[in-house]
Protein backbone atom coordinates (compact mmCIF):
# COMPACT_ATOMS: atom_id res chain seq x y z
CA UNK A 1 0.00 0.00 0.00
CA UNK A 2 1.67 3.57 -1.30
CA UNK A 3 1.88 5.84 2.14
CA UNK A 4 0.55 9.38 1.64
CA UNK A 5 4.39 10.32 1.01
CA UNK A 6 3.82 8.83 -2.29
CA UNK A 7 6.34 5.60 -1.15
CA UNK A 8 5.19 1.91 -1.47
CA UNK A 9 7.59 0.00 1.39
CA UNK A 10 9.94 -2.84 0.27
CA UNK A 11 8.24 -5.74 -0.59
CA UNK A 12 8.26 -9.35 -0.26
CA UNK A 13 9.50 -10.44 -3.42
CA UNK A 14 12.55 -8.17 -2.81
CA UNK A 15 15.40 -9.98 -1.07
CA UNK A 16 15.59 -9.24 2.44
CA UNK A 17 18.14 -6.50 3.88
CA UNK A 18 18.29 -6.90 7.58
CA UNK A 19 20.80 -4.29 8.43
CA UNK A 20 18.29 -2.55 10.17
CA UNK A 21 15.14 -4.25 12.00
CA UNK A 22 12.90 -3.37 15.00
CA UNK A 23 13.11 -6.09 17.69
CA UNK A 24 10.03 -8.09 18.42
CA UNK A 25 8.12 -7.02 21.35
CA UNK A 26 5.03 -8.20 23.45
CA UNK A 27 2.13 -5.62 23.05
CA UNK A 28 4.26 -2.80 21.29
CA UNK A 29 5.60 -4.21 17.96
CA UNK A 30 1.76 -4.61 17.15
CA UNK A 31 0.27 -3.86 13.79
CA UNK A 32 -1.04 0.14 14.49
CA UNK A 33 2.99 0.37 15.79
CA UNK A 34 4.18 -1.07 12.32
CA UNK A 35 2.09 0.89 10.30
CA UNK A 36 3.31 3.83 12.57
CA UNK A 37 6.81 3.31 11.82
CA UNK A 38 6.57 2.62 8.09
CA UNK A 39 5.43 6.76 7.69
CA UNK A 40 9.47 6.90 9.34
CA UNK A 41 11.35 3.95 7.21
CA UNK A 42 10.73 1.94 4.33
CA UNK A 43 13.58 -0.14 4.40
CA UNK A 44 13.43 -1.31 8.62
CA UNK A 45 12.67 -5.02 8.65
CA UNK A 46 9.73 -5.08 10.87
CA UNK A 47 8.77 -8.29 13.12
CA UNK A 48 5.89 -8.97 14.88
CA UNK A 49 4.79 -10.07 18.65
CA UNK A 50 5.85 -13.42 19.39
CA UNK A 51 2.81 -15.91 18.53
CA UNK A 52 2.92 -18.92 19.93
CA UNK A 53 2.26 -22.25 17.96
CA UNK A 54 -0.79 -23.01 20.24
CA UNK A 55 -2.21 -19.45 19.53
CA UNK A 56 -1.82 -20.18 16.18
CA UNK A 57 -3.08 -23.94 15.81
CA UNK A 58 -5.18 -24.44 19.12
CA UNK A 59 -6.47 -20.89 19.54
CA UNK A 60 -9.64 -19.29 18.37
CA UNK A 61 -9.42 -16.97 15.44
CA UNK A 62 -5.65 -17.96 14.55
CA UNK A 63 -6.40 -15.38 11.96
CA UNK A 64 -6.23 -12.58 13.88
CA UNK A 65 -2.64 -13.35 14.44
CA UNK A 66 -1.65 -13.36 10.95
CA UNK A 67 -3.50 -9.79 9.90
CA UNK A 68 -1.19 -7.29 9.08
CA UNK A 69 -1.44 -4.38 6.79
CA UNK A 70 0.42 -4.68 2.92
CA UNK A 71 2.39 -1.47 4.02
CA UNK A 72 4.02 -3.29 6.63
CA UNK A 73 6.50 -5.41 4.57
CA UNK A 74 8.90 -6.12 4.57
CA UNK A 75 7.86 -8.42 7.66
CA UNK A 76 8.57 -11.37 9.94
CA UNK A 77 6.75 -13.61 12.34
CA UNK A 78 8.16 -14.36 15.11
CA UNK A 79 7.00 -17.89 16.82
CA UNK A 80 7.25 -19.34 20.41
CA UNK A 81 7.15 -22.91 20.60
CA UNK A 82 9.21 -26.04 20.47
CA UNK A 83 7.33 -29.03 18.79
CA UNK A 84 8.53 -29.52 15.64
CA UNK A 85 5.70 -30.53 13.95
CA UNK A 86 3.42 -27.78 14.92
CA UNK A 87 6.34 -24.99 14.14
CA UNK A 88 6.92 -26.43 10.65
CA UNK A 89 3.09 -26.16 10.24
CA UNK A 90 3.14 -22.14 11.47
CA UNK A 91 5.89 -21.85 9.62
CA UNK A 92 3.70 -22.95 6.26
CA UNK A 93 1.11 -20.30 7.55
CA UNK A 94 3.53 -17.78 7.74
CA UNK A 95 4.48 -18.09 3.83
CA UNK A 96 1.02 -18.50 3.00
CA UNK A 97 -0.10 -15.44 5.01
CA UNK A 98 2.43 -13.59 2.85
CA UNK A 99 4.92 -12.79 5.49
CA UNK A 100 8.67 -12.29 4.71
CA UNK A 101 10.50 -14.16 6.98
CA UNK A 102 9.51 -16.41 10.00
CA UNK A 103 11.78 -16.19 12.94
CA UNK A 104 12.08 -18.77 16.06
CA UNK A 105 12.08 -17.01 19.55
CA UNK A 106 15.17 -18.65 21.86
CA UNK A 107 15.61 -15.85 23.64
CA UNK A 108 12.65 -15.21 25.91
CA UNK A 109 13.38 -15.96 29.48
CA UNK A 110 10.18 -15.32 31.08
CA UNK A 111 8.97 -18.29 33.50
CA UNK A 112 5.59 -18.69 31.78
CA UNK A 113 6.88 -19.14 28.03
CA UNK A 114 9.67 -21.61 30.32
CA UNK A 115 6.82 -23.71 31.27
CA UNK A 116 5.89 -24.54 27.56
CA UNK A 117 9.59 -24.85 26.66
CA UNK A 118 9.91 -21.56 25.03
CA UNK A 119 12.35 -19.01 24.67
CA UNK A 120 15.60 -19.03 26.05
CA UNK A 121 15.07 -21.83 27.82
CA UNK A 122 15.17 -23.88 24.49
CA UNK A 123 19.35 -23.09 24.15
CA UNK A 124 19.75 -26.05 27.20
CA UNK A 125 18.28 -28.06 23.89
CA UNK A 126 20.21 -27.74 20.83
CA UNK A 127 18.75 -30.82 19.58
CA UNK A 128 15.19 -29.79 19.91
CA UNK A 129 16.24 -26.60 18.03
CA UNK A 130 17.71 -28.02 15.23
CA UNK A 131 14.58 -30.40 14.78
CA UNK A 132 12.45 -27.05 14.98
CA UNK A 133 14.38 -25.28 12.23
CA UNK A 134 14.62 -28.31 9.94
CA UNK A 135 10.94 -28.52 10.13
CA UNK A 136 10.46 -25.19 9.81
CA UNK A 137 13.03 -24.93 6.33
CA UNK A 138 11.34 -28.24 5.04
CA UNK A 139 7.33 -26.47 5.24
CA UNK A 140 8.36 -23.10 3.19
CA UNK A 141 10.45 -21.71 1.13
CA UNK A 142 10.32 -17.94 3.09
CA UNK A 143 13.75 -17.65 4.89
CA UNK A 144 13.55 -19.15 8.77
CA UNK A 145 15.47 -17.15 11.45
CA UNK A 146 16.58 -17.64 15.14
CA UNK A 147 16.90 -15.19 17.72
CA UNK A 148 19.19 -16.08 21.13
CA UNK A 149 21.29 -14.98 23.91
CA UNK A 150 24.70 -15.71 24.53
CA UNK A 151 24.33 -18.24 27.28
CA UNK A 152 21.90 -19.14 29.96
CA UNK A 153 22.33 -18.15 33.94
CA UNK A 154 26.52 -18.63 34.73
CA UNK A 155 27.45 -19.85 30.96
CA UNK A 156 29.94 -16.76 30.98
CA UNK A 157 32.27 -18.60 28.01
CA UNK A 158 32.03 -17.18 24.47
CA UNK A 159 32.56 -20.77 23.64
CA UNK A 160 28.84 -21.52 24.79
CA UNK A 161 27.18 -19.12 21.93
CA UNK A 162 29.88 -20.28 19.55
CA UNK A 163 29.10 -24.00 19.86
CA UNK A 164 25.22 -22.93 19.75
CA UNK A 165 25.81 -21.31 16.61
CA UNK A 166 27.69 -24.00 14.85
CA UNK A 167 25.45 -26.43 15.86
CA UNK A 168 22.45 -24.83 14.41
CA UNK A 169 24.07 -23.83 11.24
CA UNK A 170 24.36 -27.41 10.14
CA UNK A 171 20.27 -27.49 9.97
CA UNK A 172 20.80 -24.80 6.63
CA UNK A 173 19.65 -21.99 8.71
CA UNK A 174 21.95 -18.42 7.83
CA UNK A 175 20.70 -15.82 9.96
CA UNK A 176 21.55 -15.62 13.46
CA UNK A 177 20.29 -12.63 15.97
CA UNK A 178 21.81 -12.32 18.90
CA UNK A 179 20.59 -10.68 21.77
CA UNK A 180 24.40 -9.89 23.51
CA UNK A 181 23.65 -10.96 26.95
CA UNK A 182 22.54 -14.11 28.79
CA UNK A 183 19.19 -15.13 29.90
CA UNK A 184 18.75 -15.67 33.87
CA UNK A 185 16.02 -18.54 33.96
CA UNK A 186 15.48 -18.00 37.82
CA UNK A 187 15.28 -15.12 39.85
CA UNK A 188 15.08 -11.81 37.44
CA UNK A 189 12.13 -10.72 35.38
CA UNK A 190 12.02 -10.69 32.10
CA UNK A 191 12.30 -6.88 32.15
CA UNK A 192 15.68 -7.43 34.54
CA UNK A 193 16.74 -9.92 32.15
CA UNK A 194 16.95 -6.94 29.65
CA UNK A 195 18.76 -4.92 31.81
CA UNK A 196 20.83 -6.46 34.38
CA UNK A 197 23.22 -9.53 32.48
CA UNK A 198 25.87 -7.38 30.84
CA UNK A 199 26.02 -6.72 27.26
CA UNK A 200 29.11 -8.33 25.53
CA UNK A 201 28.80 -6.81 21.70
CA UNK A 202 32.45 -8.49 21.29
CA UNK A 203 31.15 -12.06 21.97
CA UNK A 204 28.96 -10.94 18.78
CA UNK A 205 31.34 -9.51 16.74
CA UNK A 206 33.41 -12.69 17.30
CA UNK A 207 30.50 -15.04 16.19
CA UNK A 208 30.76 -12.68 12.48
CA UNK A 209 34.82 -14.04 12.78
CA UNK A 210 34.47 -17.78 13.00
CA UNK A 211 31.17 -17.76 11.05
CA UNK A 212 31.70 -15.02 8.00
CA UNK A 213 29.09 -17.41 5.96
CA UNK A 214 26.56 -16.80 8.31
CA UNK A 215 24.11 -13.65 9.00
CA UNK A 216 24.53 -11.91 12.65
CA UNK A 217 22.91 -9.52 13.72
CA UNK A 218 23.34 -7.99 17.00
CA UNK A 219 21.00 -6.79 19.34
CA UNK A 220 20.75 -5.24 22.75
CA UNK A 221 21.04 -1.43 24.15
CA UNK A 222 21.57 0.39 21.01
CA UNK A 223 19.81 3.27 21.28
CA UNK A 224 21.27 5.76 18.20
CA UNK A 225 21.89 5.43 14.32
CA UNK A 226 25.66 6.33 15.26
CA UNK A 227 25.47 3.57 17.19
CA UNK A 228 24.32 1.36 14.61
CA UNK A 229 26.87 2.12 12.31
CA UNK A 230 29.69 1.41 14.64
CA UNK A 231 28.12 -2.36 14.76
CA UNK A 232 27.71 -2.40 11.37
CA UNK A 233 31.58 -2.35 10.64
CA UNK A 234 31.55 -5.77 12.86
CA UNK A 235 28.29 -7.54 12.13
CA UNK A 236 25.71 -7.74 9.12
CA UNK A 237 22.69 -6.00 11.08
CA UNK A 238 21.78 -4.20 14.01
CA UNK A 239 18.26 -4.90 15.61
CA UNK A 240 16.87 -2.49 17.76
CA UNK A 241 14.11 -2.76 20.55
CA UNK A 242 12.76 0.16 23.46
CA UNK A 243 14.67 2.90 21.70
CA UNK A 244 12.52 2.03 18.64
CA UNK A 245 9.23 2.36 20.69
CA UNK A 246 10.30 5.06 23.31
CA UNK A 247 12.39 7.61 20.65
CA UNK A 248 10.70 6.30 17.28
CA UNK A 249 11.95 9.75 15.74
CA UNK A 250 15.32 7.79 15.44
CA UNK A 251 13.94 5.85 12.35
CA UNK A 252 14.21 8.78 9.94
CA UNK A 253 17.31 8.64 10.18
CA UNK A 254 17.20 4.86 8.87
CA UNK A 255 16.68 5.21 5.72
CA UNK A 256 18.90 7.91 4.55
CA UNK A 257 22.12 6.56 7.01
CA UNK A 258 21.75 3.30 7.07
CA UNK A 259 20.55 2.43 4.14
CA UNK A 260 22.03 5.23 1.53
CA UNK A 261 18.33 6.41 0.59
CA UNK A 262 16.15 9.52 1.03
CA UNK A 263 14.42 9.95 3.77
CA UNK A 264 10.93 9.82 3.95
CA UNK A 265 10.35 12.62 6.56
CA UNK A 266 12.40 15.83 7.55
CA UNK A 267 10.24 17.16 10.27
CA UNK A 268 8.21 15.81 13.11
CA UNK A 269 5.01 17.64 12.35
CA UNK A 270 4.51 15.79 8.99
CA UNK A 271 5.37 12.54 9.66
CA UNK A 272 2.61 12.91 12.31
CA UNK A 273 0.45 14.57 9.30
CA UNK A 274 1.85 11.75 7.05
CA UNK A 275 0.57 8.75 9.86
CA UNK A 276 -2.86 10.59 10.44
CA UNK A 277 -3.60 9.87 6.63
CA UNK A 278 -3.64 6.35 7.67
CA UNK A 279 -5.69 6.53 10.28
C1 LIG B 1 7.90 -5.02 26.00
C2 LIG B 1 8.88 -6.00 25.40
C3 LIG B 1 8.42 -7.17 24.85
C4 LIG B 1 9.31 -8.09 24.27
N1 LIG B 1 8.81 -9.19 23.64
C5 LIG B 1 9.65 -10.01 22.93
C6 LIG B 1 9.16 -11.05 22.10
O1 LIG B 1 7.95 -11.25 21.94
N2 LIG B 1 10.07 -11.83 21.47
C7 LIG B 1 11.43 -11.63 21.58
O2 LIG B 1 12.22 -12.35 20.97
N3 LIG B 1 11.92 -10.64 22.35
C8 LIG B 1 11.06 -9.81 23.00
N4 LIG B 1 11.56 -8.74 23.69
C9 LIG B 1 13.02 -8.51 23.71
C10 LIG B 1 13.41 -7.60 22.53
O3 LIG B 1 13.11 -8.22 21.30
C11 LIG B 1 14.91 -7.28 22.57
O4 LIG B 1 15.65 -8.47 22.43
C12 LIG B 1 15.33 -6.60 23.87
O5 LIG B 1 14.44 -5.57 24.23
C13 LIG B 1 16.76 -6.03 23.76
O6 LIG B 1 16.83 -5.07 22.74
P1 LIG B 1 16.82 -3.47 23.09
O7 LIG B 1 17.86 -3.25 24.14
O8 LIG B 1 17.13 -2.79 21.80
O9 LIG B 1 15.45 -3.16 23.62
C14 LIG B 1 10.69 -7.82 24.28
C15 LIG B 1 11.15 -6.62 24.85
C16 LIG B 1 10.26 -5.71 25.39
C17 LIG B 1 10.79 -4.41 25.96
Amino acid sequence: MPLDNGVTPVNSSTKLDRRFSIAPMMEWTTSDYRVFVRTLSKNTLLYTEMVTTGALLQGNHPERFLRYDGCEHPIALQLGGSDAIALGKCAKMAEQAGFDEVNLNVGCPSDRVQNSLIGACLMAHPDKVKDAMRAMQDSCTIPVTIKHRIGLDDQEEYSVVRDFVGDIATTGVKTFIVHARNAILAGLSPKENREIPPLKYHYVHQLKKDFPELEIIINGGIKTVEECQEQLAHVDGVMVGREAYHNPWILSQVDNVLFGGQPLVHDRYRGARSFRSLC
